[in-house]
């Protein structure tokens, strides 16, 4: 099966009461954990690619590794562009073997937003793909962009339909209390998300998939790993998987988790470097690392988004 666009996924998904992990990928182990885990558990799987991890690893590395992964799986997986910034970076990955793209016009207002987004869905249409566009600004970090929290502002139910009508998306990103990177809120802080806003959206677009994005939970044994073998990471908290349970059986068909993976990763790396401070052969220790993703992953296939077996 070639790369799959995230159409059925959704259908599928929205009907059955769960989401499908959108994971960011960066080079061949953080691809090769992620796969593993999707494989084991009969999960279909969105890889998606930020505009910093084209950067870092190049386009066509990415395109490549990812289609290795489904040559090796024959699973349904989408190869989703994360965030993207403009409508040339769309076009470009679009034109380049993506089969999802997301046009982020969130940091603009309404109206721009609006025509950005339907610029990109008239491209991506007429070439098979599927667009994600954003209502609503998450606060933390994007790429080089951080939003500060009170500039983050929650999703207006009363926007989406009108989004949606005229720029012909087929999913929707929402803020409804996710937020980017490993500090979302401070130890003793209780997060919760506003399921009354998605499940006004819910209402607004009936059958229409909603994606979460900033959704990592930041494990604190993860953190406190990373810690005892080196590290200094602030102590902070994420979202609680309980309240990603909820979303995901409601209008939530994708949820994004990228800070959790690079947690697992870190941690697993610094363990290995801790325990063997002679080794220097890089398969010895991002083999731990991969593995550390895997488990990650299955975790959340299985305890959070529900896809297990829907492949
Ligand atoms: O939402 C952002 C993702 O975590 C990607 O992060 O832009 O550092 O690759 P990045
Ligand atoms: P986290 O930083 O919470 O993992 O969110 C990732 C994300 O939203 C990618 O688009
Ligand atoms: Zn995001």
């Amino acid at each position: 099966m070639p790369l799959v666009t995230t159409k059925k996924m959704f259908e599928d998904a929205y009907k059955g009461g769960y989401a499908i992990g959108a994971f960011n990928v960066n080079n061949m182990e953080i691809i090769q954990g992620i796969v593993g885990a999707a494989e084991k558990l009969n999960a279909p799987l969105i890889l998606q690619v930020s505009k910093g991890a084209r950067k870092y690893a190049n386009h066509t590395y990415l395109v490549k590794l990812v289609e290795a992964a489904e040559i090796e799986t024959g699973l349904p997986i989408a190869l989703h562009l994360d965030h993207g910034p403009d409508f040339e970076t769309c076009k470009s990955c679009i034109d380049g073997g993506f089969t999802s793209v997301m046009i982020d016009g969130s940091s603009h207002p309404y109206e721009e937003n609006v025509a950005l987004t339907k610029q990109v869905v008239e491209y991506a249409h007429a070439h098979g793909v599927t667009v994600e566009g954003e209502l609503g600004k998450l606060a933390g970090v994007e790429d080089d962009v951080k939003v500060a929290d009170d500039d983050a502002l929650f999703t207006n139910p009363d926007e989406v339909e009108d989004f949606v009508t005229r720029t012909g998306v087929d999913s929707l990103a929402i803020a409804i209390g996710t937020s980017h990177g490993a500090y979302k809120f401070k130890p003793g802080q209780d997060p919760k998300l506003r399921l009354d806003i998605l499940e006004e959206v819910g209402k607004r677009l009936p059958g229409f998939p909603i994606v979460l994005h900033g959704a990592s939970s930041v494990p604190q044994e993860f953190v406190k790993l990373v810690n005892q073998y080196g590290g200094n990471m602030p102590n902070a908290i994420g979202i609680p998987e309980s309240e990603l349970k909820k979303a995901a059986k409601m209008a939530v068909c994708k949820i994004n988790i990228d800070s959790d993976l690079r947690l697992a990763m870190t941690a697993a790396i610094r363990q290995y470097f801790f325990e063997h401070p002679d080794h220097f052969d890089p398969r010895q220790y991002l083999a731990p690392a991969r593995t550390a993703i895997e488990t990650m992953v299955a975790h959340k296939i299985t305890d959070v988004l529900g896809c297990a077996g829907k492949a």
